[in-house]
């Protein structure tokens, strides 16, 4: 049951689990600039007895493996959207004959996106997979970032049209972009982000299913799946991972 009582606003949601209604409480930065000041003490007046704060698995959303690896992500967490468009982005770079960490890289550039955050959304992918790939890899998913904003004519990269549609024709990209544009075009591995951003460009086509097997060999030689499970491996990034598992947890 979804309980919109914000006007359009992200509304808080209830979810029937052991015979209590479970609250969940939107993320601040999926409301700032947007919601209400007095969620919090809206949701709060609600607890009680049959009422209490989301905690744990949501039955919502399917529930993921113990030891959850790469594809479950995908499978279980990811928006369409974003699974299809990794998923495509992946097999363009295959197709045109990318080396494999190349592949793999597009197959997890906007992994931000898929069920953690967009803002940034370059820097948040590339420290998701830092500890599981080669610096390279997360070094290109950081900077297709910026590079997404510049063309590169030599290699037949254009300002992407989509940009001027959900940007504005007038939009310049903020000035930490523009440096960190800069510093990767004189970098050593230049070319293997402005991969990742020309097999971005043409990856959203809605009628192209693509099944995430078709890459298990690829994540098996190039992303070191920890043995606990993603999220459980007491890494430094195992809590984004977690986040990702329980994203309605209250705290
Ligand atoms: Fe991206
Ligand atoms: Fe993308």
């Amino acid at each position: 049951m979804n309980t919109n009582s914000s006007g359009g606003q992200p509304s808080p949601t209830t979810a029937a689990q052991g015979g209590r209604r479970r609250l969940i409480l939107p993320h601040p930065i999926a409301v700032l600039g947007r919601e209400h000041p007095e969620l919090e003490r809206e949701l709060l007046a609600q607890l009680g007895p049959d009422c209490v704060f989301m905690m744990g698995d949501n039955p919502l959303l399917p529930k993921m493996p113990d030891r959850p690896q790469l594809l479950d992500f995908f499978r279980l967490r990811f928006t369409e959207f974003t699974r299809n468009h990794l998923l495509q982005s992946a097999r363009l770079a295959l197709r045109s004959g990318c080396d494999e960490k190349i592949v793999l890289g597009c197959l997890l550039h906007d992994i931000a996106n898929g069920a953690l955050i967009r803002t940034d959304h370059g820097y948040w992918g590339a420290q998701l997979i830092e500890p599981y790939v080669s610096e390279e890899i997360s070094w290109a998913v950081r900077n297709h970032q910026a590079l997404r904003f510049f063309p590169d004519e030599s290699v037949g990269y254009g300002y992407p049209e989509a940009y001027r549609e959900y940007f504005g024709p007038e939009y310049v990209p903020s000035a930490y972009i523009r440096q960190a544009y800069d510093e990767a075009r004189n970098h050593r591995w230049y070319m293997s982000a402005r991969l990742i951003t020309l097999n971005d460009a043409y990856a959203f086509d809605p009628d192209v299913a693509v099944d995430p097997e078709e890459f298990t060999d690829v994540i098996g030689r190039h992303f070191r799946q920890p043995a606990e499970g993603l999220g459980f491996d007491n890494s430094p990034v195992a809590h984004m991972w977690r986040t990702m598992i329980w994203p309605n947890n209250l705290l």
